[in-house]
């Protein structure tokens, strides 16, 4: 496994690869890796000659008072677990590297709509640091194809509106979301929670799980109230609900009913943690 520390040691690697006619699988993550981020490599390998992960914790999609300093970062653990899995090259460079000029005034991409709402209102910019850097690591691994897991729903969305928008020729996958064996969505703010707060936290998965089963029953009525009652319930269970929101999948706009394919998307905090998840939901 070649580690590259920097652009131009990534760029001379990806010459060599494409110099080999090979097919290039890519997988953008901020490390911290778990059973979620290596299930999106074992999928990556399966469809391509070459597998390429990008280590980097983006600043430009924190904002001041989010967990930016914070977030665990494990790179000899990654570094060794991305071995192990057989992966080809593996990019870590440093926020220099990325944004030579700083990111505050950086160039950035914006996907209006899918992006405004849901975690992009309670976290306003953050899709725009998203897009901006995932757009910048394509064009400097130069993948075919790259992998998101169904755990960030909406990034997913987003990532392949920007794609789609900007004529990428980059087809892009979706990996099913890994879960502990309570149904907690793994995930490296997992860590973050005290025994109380992880003991609590499977009950988000819970209450997606009956609310999706109660709105499929209601065959289209009451769906306002099953989610205010499913609101209510997480409040009780402790939790501080920023969103829990039934959203059509291809506009993400909300919906009350089962007509077309929807999801469940939550946000909740628990203490200091912000969890999210989301279900998906068939066209009734
Ligand atoms: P990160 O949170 O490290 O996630 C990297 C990839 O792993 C994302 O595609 C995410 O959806 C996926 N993932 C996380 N938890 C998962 C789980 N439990 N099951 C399946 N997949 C899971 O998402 C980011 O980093 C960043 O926003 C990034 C795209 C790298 C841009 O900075």
């Amino acid at each position: 496994m070649i580690v590259a520390p920097d652009t131009t040691a990534l760029r001379r690697h990806i010459r060599g690869i494409k110099d080999r006619s090979y097919r290039i699988a890519f997988v953008p993550t901020m490390g911290n890796l778990h059973a979620g981020h290596v299930a999106l490599v074992t999928q990556a390998q399966a469809c391509a000659d070459a597998v390429v992960v990008s280590i980097f914790v983006n600043p430009m999609q924190f904002a001041a008072r989010e967990d930016l300093y914070t977030y665990p970062r494990t790179l000899d653990a990654d570094l060794a677990a991305l071995e192990l899995e057989g992966v080809d090259l593996v990019f870590t460079p440093t926020v220099t590297d990325v944004y030579p000029d700083g990111f505050e005034a950086h160039t950035a991409i914006q996907v209006p709509v899918l992006g405004d709402v849901l975690c992009g209102r309670e976290r306003p910019g953050h899709f725009d640091g998203v897009c901006t850097v995932v757009y910048k690591l394509f064009e400097m691994v130069e993948p075919d194809v790259a992998v998101f897991g169904e755990k960030d729903l909406q990034q997913l969305l987003v990532i392949k509106k920007m794609v789609k928008d900007l004529n990428l020729e980059i087809d892009i996958q979706s990996g099913s979301t890994q879960r502990a064996a309570d149904g907690l969505a793994l995930s490296s703010r997992n860590q973050y929670l005290t025994a109380e707060e992880r003991a609590i936290a499977p009950r988000l998965w819970e209450t997606l799980q009956a609310c999706a089963g109660e709105l499929r029953s209601a065959a289209g009525c009451e769906g306002g109230s099953i989610l205010d009652a499913a609101r209510v319930s997480l409040e009780q269970e402790g939790f501080a609900v920023d969103y829990l929101e039934l959203r059509v999948l291809s506009t993400l706009a909300e919906s009350d009913s089962l007509s077309e394919d929807c999801a469940l998307f939550v946000a909740a905090r628990i203490g200091q943690t912000r969890l999210i998840d989301n279900i998906q939901i068939a066209a009734l």
